[in-house]
């Protein structure tokens, strides 16, 4: 699914020369606020939290720097057949990689090529080495290293990341059959809900992950979620701050209203977004599908028909999941939804409420087997009733 945003075009000069580089940002924008451009001046009486470039100097020695060649070599020089997807910023390759002392099986790994056309991928690319240099939980994929040529025949940026087996959310829950049983969406939602929680209370520094959705959510081959791509990921409000000024950027159906009017980032943003996909997994629809009737077409408009307390609620849920869900456990996650949806951002959950309620919601009679399941659909119910 293809971002929108608003980008800074790239104005900076090719070197002359063919040169691996370390991952820093060049020629950056004086007026641009964002988490890589923060140089912390930091009060000598008052410690301040090391931002993320300062916790990723100290871990950087942990990622792998690739040559350009090597990564050719992994794909068969990126070879079309072993493409597994492509996102607004490039194409993505599954690879095998010799282990990094040399010896041992070669590694499966997922590469993704950057398209460097101007600054706004190299900025992504290098909140993702940054962000993903520092974070580390079971929740969030791995990166292994990257490549970061500037060479006369253009520059290069790649990303080196664990291979998922299971691909991604988005794909399980629209594309492939058979359909994701209720039991494993919702420990995927927990999953998820557990990296989120981790970035925004569980570091240093608070990180804003800014672009959830279900193509974000990488599944391994027990179907445990990882979150990927955090090139949109920044570091969150310090002090008395509130929010952060961005240009508003993300993925269309996703984003917190407020954020989309006004730019301000804040880590509640992160928790509309949420909201959001705990419609998808419920639905099995799409935030936005522009190929339904007018008034089903925006996911968040058409739930609304449907309140969690009521009889209605059963007929929004995802026809392929037949009888197979806890229709109480379904009820209390729609709930969670419309709360993380609340139009007044500070009466949003946290992440950590979220994962309680969650639990809650699997451990409720029924909620992680197909017991207690949600009575039958009767062909009139099925058109609302009407
Ligand atoms: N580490 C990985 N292992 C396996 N598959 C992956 C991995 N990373 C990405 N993919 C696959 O590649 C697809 C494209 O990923 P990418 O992040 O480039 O774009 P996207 O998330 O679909 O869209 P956007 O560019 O808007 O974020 C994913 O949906 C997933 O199927
Ligand atoms: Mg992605």
């Amino acid at each position: 699914m293809k971002c929108f945003s608003i980008f800074i075009k790239d104005k900076s000069k090719k070197k002359k020369r063919e040169s691996r580089t370390a991952p820093e940002l060049r020629n950056q924008s004086k007026s641009d606020n964002s988490a890589l451009s923060q140089t912390r001046t930091s009060s000598r009486s008052l410690p301040s939290p090391r931002s993320i470039p300062e916790l990723y100097k100290e871990k950087e020695h942990n990622l792998r720097v690739f040559s350009l060649q090597e990564l050719r070599d992994a794909t068969h020089g990126f070879n079309k057949l072993l493409k597994i997807g492509e996102g607004g910023f490039g194409g993505v390759y599954k690879g095998s990689i010799t282990p990094p002392n040399g010896r041992g099986d070669p590694i499966v790994v997922a590469i993704k090529k950057l398209n460097t056309q101007g600054l706004q991928g190299h900025k992504e690319w290098l909140a993702e080495v940054h962000f993903l240099g520092v974070v580390n939980h079971p929740n969030l994929v791995k990166l292994l290293g990257y490549c970061s040529i500037d060479g006369e025949r253009g520059i290069h940026r790649l990303l080196v990341y664990e291979y998922m087996p299971n691909r991604s959310l988005e794909e399980h829950l629209f594309k492939r059959t058979p359909t994701l049983p209720w039991k494993t969406r919702l420990e995927i939602m927990l999953g998820a809900a557990q990296g989120l929680a981790y970035l925004h209370e569980g570091l240093e520094v608070k990180v804003i992950y800014r672009d959830f959705k279900s193509s974000n959510v990488l599944l391994d081959e027990s179907f445990k979620p990882k979150l990927s791509d955090f090139g949109l990921a920044r570091e969150g409000p310090t002090g008395d701050r509130t929010h952060v000024s961005t240009a508003v950027v993300g993925t269309y159906g996703y984003a917190a209203p407020e954020y989309v009017k006004t730019g301000h980032l804040t880590i509640q943003s992160d928790i509309w977004t949420f909201g959001v996909v705990l419609y998808e997994i419920l639905t099995g629809r799409r935030a936005v599908e522009r190929n339904r009737p007018a008034l089903e077409q925006k996911l968040l408009d058409w739930v609304k028909e449907f309140p969690p307390d009521s009889k209605k609620f059963r007929l929004l849920m995802d026809p392929r999941l037949g009888n197979s869900y806890s229709f109480s456990a379904a009820q209390k996650v729609g709930k969670l939804a419309n709360s993380c949806l609340n139009k007044n951002a500070k009466e949003r959950p946290t992440m950590s409420e979220v994962v309680e309620s969650l639990k809650q919601a699997i451990q409720e009679p029924g909620g992680s087997s197909s017991a207690n399941k949600a009575p039958p659909l009767t062909p009139s119910s099925r058109n609302g009733g009407k």
